[in-house]
């Protein structure tokens, strides 16, 4: 096979695109291929985790009470670790930082973006050689340039984001991201160590036929997600049928399958669990940014995920996303 190398590059693309960007002064494009280079970075030990002491427990425990791996770890180090050496980004929030991070020298505190990201999305599935992946997402600061970032910084509604994306560690490694003016998605070429514009323009296909859900959890769900997901293992030919439900349990790998092909994605609140699991700041706002701006919906179940005003930094919520006519069919069962 012949590899196509008439393509643009991660940071040609990004600067290309970022160069019209009202009071466009290079730094997004700058914070983008910093996320790029640490992608670059955790893939090589994705890649070789069954070789090297990467894989299993660290031994501690988040702030979340979920048991931490060394991947998770190393991921949050080599994030952390460009964002805080660039020159793009005032502080970071992390899913394994207990709070957010502010970087204090006199580079970062010129910065006008914060970043928030989940290092290693999937940890259950990174023994296993099942797909994960890192999610962010970029905010325009709103405490003065100049000085220190502030906790507000972070605590912004979903629909203020600059941009965001994810990397999934598949069979192919791939960044997508999302600004306002649209989704496109990266292939890395390993012989060239490059993400590659693959996917440009990323549309979410308004309908599909594919339901992503935690099953074990059914009886713990709502009647009206219940009743949904009965209306989906129901479907024949005649309305749209028959679904096919798919579960991953890296929301990266779902989501993406979901973007691509179609399909909804959920995870509902549950007896345990009544505000759900997903943690709202830097796993649902930005896939809910990502699917809208390629045309999908995001909701809570009764709310827009990105109108959620943010209290707290693990803030966590119920997370329905994906093709449009099937999220809309999904809210006539939560009106139930
Ligand atoms: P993380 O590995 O970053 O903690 O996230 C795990 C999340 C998400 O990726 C996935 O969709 C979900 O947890 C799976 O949870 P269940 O095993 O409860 O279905
Ligand atoms: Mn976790
Ligand atoms: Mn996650
Ligand atoms: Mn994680």
């Amino acid at each position: 096979m012949v590899i196509n190398r008439n393509v643009q590059t991660l940071d040609e693309f990004t600067i290309q695109e970022l160069r019209n960007f009202p009071r466009a002064t290079g730094e997004l494009s700058t914070l983008l291929r910093d996320i790029g280079l640490a992608a670059k970075r955790v893939n090589v030990e994705v890649n070789k985790a069954g070789l090297v002491d990467i894989l299993g427990d660290a031994g501690a425990t988040n702030v979340q009470g979920e048991d931490v791996k060394k991947l998770d770890v190393y991921a949050n180090d080599q994030f952390m670790g460009v964002l805080r050496h660039g020159i793009s980004c005032a502080g970071i929030a992390s899913e394994e930082q207990d709070d957010f991070v502010i970087f204090n020298d006199e580079k970062s505190n010129n910065s006008k973006y914060v970043v928030m990201f989940d290092p290693l999305d999937g940890s259950s599935n990174i023994d296993i050689n099942v797909s994960i992946g890192t999610i962010f997402s970029v905010y325009r600061r709103i405490s003065e340039v100049g000085k220190p970032c502030e906790e507000k910084d972070f605590l912004q509604a979903g629909n203020r984001q600059v941009a965001a994306g994810y990397i999934i560690y598949g069979s192919s490694t791939m960044l997508v991201y999302a600004t306002r003016r649209g989704v496109n998605g990266f292939t890395l070429d390993p012989s060239i160590g490059e993400f590659c514009l693959s996917h440009p323009m990323i549309k979410c296909p308004p309908d599909g036929k594919i339901y992503s859900v935690n099953h074990g959890n059914f009886y713990g769900y709502s009647n009206g997600v219940q009743q949904y997901i009965i209306n989906c293992q129901k479907k024949t030919k005649e309305n749209g049928g028959p679904y096919t439900e798919r579960y991953i349990g890296s929301m990266v790998a779902d989501l993406h399958r979901s973007l691509i092909k179609g399909g909804i994605f959920m995870y509902p609140a549950t007896t345990s669990s009544p505000g759900g699991k997903l943690r709202l700041l830097y796993e649902c706002n930005p896939f809910a940014f990502i699917v809208e701006v390629a045309g999908g919906k995001a909701t809570t179940g009764d709310r827009r995920i990105m109108e959620v005003v943010p209290t707290k930094l693990h803030e966590r919520v119920p997370f329905f996303a994906g093709s449009k006519n099937m999220m809309e069919e999904l809210e006539s069962y939560l009106n139930l």
